[in-house]
């Protein structure tokens, strides 16, 4: 069996507290074959980029690198999050493009890539992740890599108009042909880059899945949604509501309904578009002012990069406003929090919610919404209303699905969800939860790794 390597600008190091469901899937993958995880250490130096650590688990080495100041501001604030990010969740108008970043994102992805091709054997299977690396499997043509490459892109891909925007498009949109399988989220982001590879990649789309480049050579698409850890969640979710964290939680509501949001502090997350909905759900239902408390949870994310600092103040000013306009002294409306919390706490919150508000404006997939269909009661579940705009709404069928820029329609949403009587709760949530457990974050590393094994050579 080949040796499997993934790469990825994150990785989970043994010891450290990342364990989220991708990390176990990866490491469980690395562990049945024996294999090595790469990517960046984590260490921002002030020398040269360059430094190699290695760590060792098992089977599994963990092999990373440092990178400098320079390096790390141009490739990951500047031309991954400044300029990728927005672009991949349709936000022309957040990109900020330069070529020194530009320049630094492809200094990287080489580095990378003379780092790991010294390490590679001709019949390992490398997994690349997400936007940071999409010029790899080029820069390690390059150096003469033979070993399969699949790349799996975990946000939205625009459409092929909104990406020839981008001046140098073809640096890293153009350069993912290089790899032999590209596993998308859904199957309208494989569709706009099939179109994207049509019209502006000179490459042709033989069939459904099975493409070509501008010089010939085939590769292959598909769609593999990605998936969580179903019953390790449900069964965190069913021992931490004795946990004191949730219990807390549920004696401080003193009998009101919980609605929540958890999120990476993140403007394709839609926060503050949340807040102003459920604000607006105060007004237009005042009969419900009071039944229900919102706690947003928002984790700090990407400090380094303007826009994420200028969304953290105007959300602080929003909930100051709403609260300040809307509360009664015995009655906060929204509880804004930007502490992350263990896992198994968040399990527990979200079983205790009567409704999980999982509104982006865009999204790759949204894992917070399939964990809160695992984490139900199946005696009581609460009801997930999720933006149509993300990916786990191609697959979550029973939730109340909301266009998130219509204040009004999630106003309205958000109190049909607080009405919404049991025997409907239930018969929206069983096919989710069915459908979560079939396909959870195993089936979806073995079958990306599968179709990747099956390319030809
Ligand atoms: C998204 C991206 C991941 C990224 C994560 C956290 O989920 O798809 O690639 O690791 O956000 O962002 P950060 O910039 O902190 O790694």
């Amino acid at each position: 069996m080949s040796r499997l390597v993934v790469v990825s600008n994150r990785v989970a190091l043994p010891g450290s507290d990342q364990a989220g469901g991708l990390a176990v899937a990866l490491n469980a993958a690395l562990q049945e074959t024996g294999g090595l995880w790469f990517g960046w250490s984590g260490r921002i130096v002030r020398g040269a980029s360059g430094e190699l650590h290695e760590q060792r688990e098992g089977d599994i080495a963990y092999l990373t690198v440092d990178l400098s100041k320079d390096d790390f501001d141009g490739y990951y604030n500047g031309f991954a999050n400044r300029t990728l990010w927005p672009l991949l969740h349709f936000r022309p108008d957040l990109v900020d493009y330069n070529r020194e970043t530009q320049a630094a994102y492809r200094r990287v992805n080489a580095l990378f890539a003379e780092k790991l091709a010294s390490e590679l054997r001709p019949d390992d299977i490398v997994w690349v992740h997400d936007y940071h690396l999409m010029p790899l499997a080029q820069e390690l043509r390059k150096r003469g890599v033979k070993s399969r490459l699949g790349f799996f892109l975990h946000v939205p891909l625009p459409s092929a108009d909104l990406i020839a925007a981008l001046p140098n498009h073809q640096l890293p949109f153009g350069a993912l042909t290089a790899y032999d399988l590209l596993g998308f989220q859904t199957q309208r982001d494989l569709e706009r880059f099939q179109d994207y590879l049509r019209l502006y990649a000179g490459g042709k789309v033989l069939r459904q899945g099975v493409l070509q480049d501008r010089d010939g050579r085939q590769f292959h698409a598909g769609v593999f949604p990605i998936g969580i850890d179903t019953p390790v969640i449900a069964e965190l979710a069913a021992d931490a509501v004795r946990k004191s964290g949730v219990r807390r939680l549920k004696s401080s509501l003193a009998g009101r309904a919980l609605a929540i949001g958890v999120d990476r502090l993140d403007y394709s997350k839609g926060i503050p578009e949340r807040f102003r909905a459920f604000a607006r759900f105060l007004e237009r239902h005042p009969d419900q002012r009071g039944k229900l408390t919102f706690l947003q949870i928002a984790p700090v994310s990407r400090g380094g990069v303007n826009e994420y600092r200028a969304l953290r103040r105007e959300l602080e000013q929003l909930a100051g406003h709403i609260n300040g306009g809307l509360a009664e002294p015995d009655w906060t409306p929204v509880r804004y929090v930007n502490r992350n919390y263990p896992h198994a706490t968040l399990t527990g919150f979200y079983r205790m919610a009567r409704i999980a508000l999982v509104t982006p404006l865009r999204d790759g997939m949204n894992l917070v919404a399939k964990e809160f269909v695992a984490a139900q009661d199946p005696e009581d579940p609460g009801v997930l209303i999720l933006s149509s705009f993300a990916g786990a709404a191609r697959e979550l069928d029973g939730a109340m699905q909301v266009n998130p820029y219509d204040l009004d329609g999630v106003a309205d949403t958000i109190s049909e969800a607080l009405e919404m009587p049991l025997d409907e709760r239930q018969r929206r949530w069983r096919p989710m939860m069915e459908r979560v457990s079939r396909y959870d974050i195993h089936a979806w590393r073995r079958d990306f790794l599968a179709a990747l094994a099956a390319t030809p050579r």
